[in-house]
């Protein structure tokens, strides 16, 4: 068996960088089988490639996604660019038989998710969508807790995420306004992750679904000096209901002003109760009906122990970890799976599950009633 594992990774920008640490740290910290390679990084802004692979020390460079995904060099491609390109670049990467990471959203709609899905399948590569808050310790801590029975029957997902880059309305258009490019706004970028969290924490569907969603700055001002359109939404509210009966809400927007990124998520339960703020990311606080009543309260863990998910990889505890280290995490888990010849998790099939309920509340929220989300 090979010992490397050649990577090409496609944009080099917000995500290129964070997901080039983790090519970069992850061998360092997981004992892996076969250590990548960062081989090829591909943009189609040429001038961002010098920089960039003299900074993180990709080998070489491409400026067509085409030629990396043909290229007989790479073994696994990471898709770390704009919404509309993930579907072409993830199909042709399959038919090509590379492993791919693509971040989140999977794509613009549940169709082409679907279509990735099944072009993955169909050429037995191994798949991961970068929903890397999955990766937190104090969220995979979560999972594990729900599924001891620790809060019991989970009565209500709640999750807010909210940050405030928008409230400027001279802030100029970039690719996140324009829904051929991003599919939709604050929605598919903040809501995919809580949705995803809510699937993985509640262990169940989600199965109907009633939004509202705003474009609050209808206009902005272009990089070229003039004014463009805002075609994709600022803030999209959603309640939801599980086929459990568990009850959930949503809430994401770009409008929160002095919020920069609060993502809160909040599990009350039947035995008790789990809290957790990404700007907190070490702690997860938790609530238990067994304490002796006197004793009752919130109690917050700082997941740092050996214990705790993830941690035996880093630091005594108490030493905290950041966000980065949840690419870290996911491209350790993803490596691992491929050398296991496993299914990596989340993959495309929980991207397209968690785009048909994104879907489902754009629905919503155009024709102002609730929606069942399509299976
Ligand atoms: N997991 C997370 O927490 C997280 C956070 C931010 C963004 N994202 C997602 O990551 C993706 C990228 O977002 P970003 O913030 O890095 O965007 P960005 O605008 O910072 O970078 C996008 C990159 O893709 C390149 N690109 C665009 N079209 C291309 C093409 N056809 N060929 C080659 N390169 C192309 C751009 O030149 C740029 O380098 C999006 O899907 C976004 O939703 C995920």
């Amino acid at each position: 068996m090979r010992n490397t594992i050649n990577v090409g990774i496609v944009g080099t920008q917000f995500m290129g960088r964070a997901h080039s640490n983790a090519w970069l740290d992850v061998g360092h910290y997981f004992d892996l089988p076969a250590q990548p390679v960062m081989r090829v990084a591909c943009d189609n802004v040429a001038e961002n490639l010098p920089p960039f692979q003299k900074r993180f020390g990709w080998q070489d460079a491409e400026t067509s996604w085409e030629r990396l995904v043909a290229r007989d060099d790479v073994d696994l491609v990471d898709i770390c660019t704009s919404n509309a390109t993930h579907m072409p670049i993830a199909v042709a990467a399959a038919k090509a038989g590379k492993h791919i990471l693509c971040e989140k959203p999977i794509a613009l709609n549940a169709d082409e998710a679907r279509r990735m899905l099944e072009a993955a399948r169909e050429a037995g590569v191994r798949h991961m969508v970068a929903f890397n808050y999955r990766r937190v310790p104090a969220i995979a801590l979560a999972k594990k807790m729900i599924a001891e029975g620790k809060i019991g029957r989970v009565f209500h997902f709640n999750a807010v995420y909210y940050q405030d880059w928008l409230v400027d309305p001279n802030f100029p258009i970039v690719w996140r306004h324009d829904a051929k490019v991003a599919g939709s706004g604050a929605h598919g970028d903040m809501n995919a992750h809580t949705v995803d969290l809510a699937r993985y924490l509640v262990g169940d569907e989600i199965e109907a679904v009633c939004a509202a969603e705003e474009i609050f700055v209808k206009e902005r001002p272009t990089t070229g000096g003039g004014r463009g359109a805002v075609t994709a939404d600022d803030a999209l509210y959603s309640l939801a209901r599980f086929r459990n009966g568990t009850l959930g809400s949503f809430m994401a927007t770009r409008f929160a002003t002095g919020r920069k990124n609060y993502l809160r998520i909040e599990l009350f339960g039947s035995e008790g109760s789990l809290i957790f703020n990404l700007e907190r990311l070490n702690e997860l606080e938790y609530y238990t009906r067994s304490d002796d009543r006197a004793a009752q309260g919130f109690r917050t863990i700082v997941v740092t122990e050996s214990v705790h998910p993830y941690i035996n990889l880093w630091w005594p505890p108490g030493h905290i970890i950041g966000w980065e280290h949840t690419f870290i995490h996911e491209i350790g888990d993803l490596l691992l799976a491929i050398a296991k010849q496993e299914d990596a998790a989340p993959d495309f099939y929980d991207g397209w599950r968690c785009q048909l309920v994104l879907d489902a509340m754009t629905r919503s929220a155009r024709e102002r009633r609730w929606v069942e989300v399509a299976d």
